[in-house]
């Protein structure tokens, strides 16, 4: 009789010196045949880390690819490399036809922000599952539409918030709002300080108007933390926030950069839990931290990428509780393989949940709502910014036609 879950590994699976093996001999490393075919629509950085990672988790391959770059299309490939041949992969001629192809389950839509509207309009009409990269507008309206479009939807429509996957985060999760090791939740800080934006084809996330702002395109993950440690609706924004630094003299096509490389935004819920957000783009690094303050204790965790030749943790938590409870220090991290696929593992866990989604499994998924709240932040701040005043959110959403 089985008990339990079976361990099977993907790392030996993967690993070609047990290719020896005949079929019928590989128990802890079998392969099994993938269950789900999905495309991907736009094939840059971020598209070819879903075909890599899609690969790699095992249960789903990828049917076929869309994207008018010919070298995105190049990167794909090289992306499929080291798990299966790709001779196969379909390549679309237009988004009609991808979406139109009945051999595939679902697609990953990861085109520029400015673009996932659209694609989203079309896609849905497949009827099939979506996991759609954050942010998933750059517009209060459009990314209401989406979530009107996804209630109902009878596939899985899941948002591209996968920093909720990162092990810093899945254990402050767990300690915060699981656990409750902090007893209530009063205070929520995050900053996040790194290098500049990438290089990205035809340079759009140099444009508000094409990512929706520094603060929607990048910082929607960390409004997505926010709100869920919050757990309760944003009431107000203040932000202030400047070109400091970065793309100060960049022109593409006759037009100036106008992102901003730096930014402290607050905000406060209705339940009068009190966040805040620290960025700066023209740090040295990849690092990030999380400091959350309850009625019974304090965390801090962080994430560091420095680049340095001698190695420094690279994650850690604590939890401080004072005299009544005991205080502990960890180094939350996942199997290197895991880490190295992307995203600090993030990236495997937002598809392992994408596939348990459509399995019918419980998740702690981005769903479109939650998508739409990172979103109402993320424009609020930009829009904090640009006025040098609070944003009640209420009165924003009004403006843009809505009353929730
Ligand atoms: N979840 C994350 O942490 C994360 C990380 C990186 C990027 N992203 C998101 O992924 C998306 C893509 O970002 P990227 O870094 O890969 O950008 P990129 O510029 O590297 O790639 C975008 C690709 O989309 C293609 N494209 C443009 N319009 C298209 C259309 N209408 N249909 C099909 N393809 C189209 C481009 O040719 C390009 O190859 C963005 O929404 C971005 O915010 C998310």
């Amino acid at each position: 009789m089985k008990t339990g879950k079976e361990f099977r590994s993907r790392f030996f699976a993967l690993r070609p010196h047990l290719n020896y093996l005949p079929e019928g001999d590989r128990y802890l490393s079998s392969i099994d045949e993938p269950k789900y075919r999905f495309n991907v629509i736009g094939t840059g950085t971020n598209g070819q880390e879903h075909v890599s990672v899609t690969l790699l988790e095992g249960r789903a391959t990828i049917h076929g690819v869309f994207d008018p770059n010919p070298r995105s299309i190049e990167g794909a490939r090289r992306a499929f490399s080291p798990y299966a041949p790709q001779e196969n992969l379909v390549v679309y001629d237009s988004l009609e036809q991808a979406c139109r192809d009945p051999d595939v389950d679902g697609h990953i839509i990861c085109t520029p922000n400015y673009t996932h509207i659209d694609v989203v309009r079309k896609a849905i009409k497949s009827g099939k599952h979506i996991l759609l990269e954050k942010p998933m507008a750059t517009t209060i309206r459009d990314a209401y539409e989406i979530t009107q479009l996804a209630t109902g939807y009878d596939a899985i429509l899941q948002i591209g918030l996968q920093y909720r996957y990162k092990a810093i985060y899945v254990e402050a999760i767990y300690e915060a709002l699981e656990r409750k090791a902090l007893g209530q939740i009063k205070t929520v800080s995050i900053l996040e300080h790194r290098i500049p934006f990438f290089d990205k084809v035809n340079q759009w996330n140099k444009f508000s108007k094409y990512s929706g702002g520094t603060l929607v395109e990048k910082c929607c993950h960390y409004f997505d933390l926010l709100n869920m440690f919050a757990q309760a609706r944003p009431v107000s924004v203040f932000a202030t926030g400047s070109m400091a630094v970065n793309f100060v003299e960049f022109e593409y096509e006759g037009q100036k950069s106008d992102i901003i490389d730096n930014a402290m935004v607050t905000v406060i819920y209705e339940n009068g839990i009190r966040a805040s957000f620290n960025l700066c783009m023209f740090a040295p690094m990849f690092y990030e931290e999380i400091i959350i303050c309850g009625d019974e204790g304090r965390l801090k965790a962080f994430e560091n990428q420095d680049f340095m030749p001698e190695p420094r943790p690279k994650t850690y938590l604590e939890i401080m509780r004072g005299e009544q409870k005991p205080s502990r220090v960890t180094t939350p991290s996942y199997p290197t393989f895991l880490e190295e696929a992307g995203h600090s593992g993030a990236t495997y866990f937002e598809h392992a949940n994408f596939i348990d989604n459509i399995e019918g499994r419980e998740t702690n998924a981005a769903k479109a709502e939650e998508g739409f709240w990172s979103i109402v932040v993320g424009v609020a701040a930009e829009e904090s910014v640009k006025a040098g005043e609070v944003v009640n959110v209420e009165q924003l959403l009004k403006k843009n036609g809505l009353e929730l």
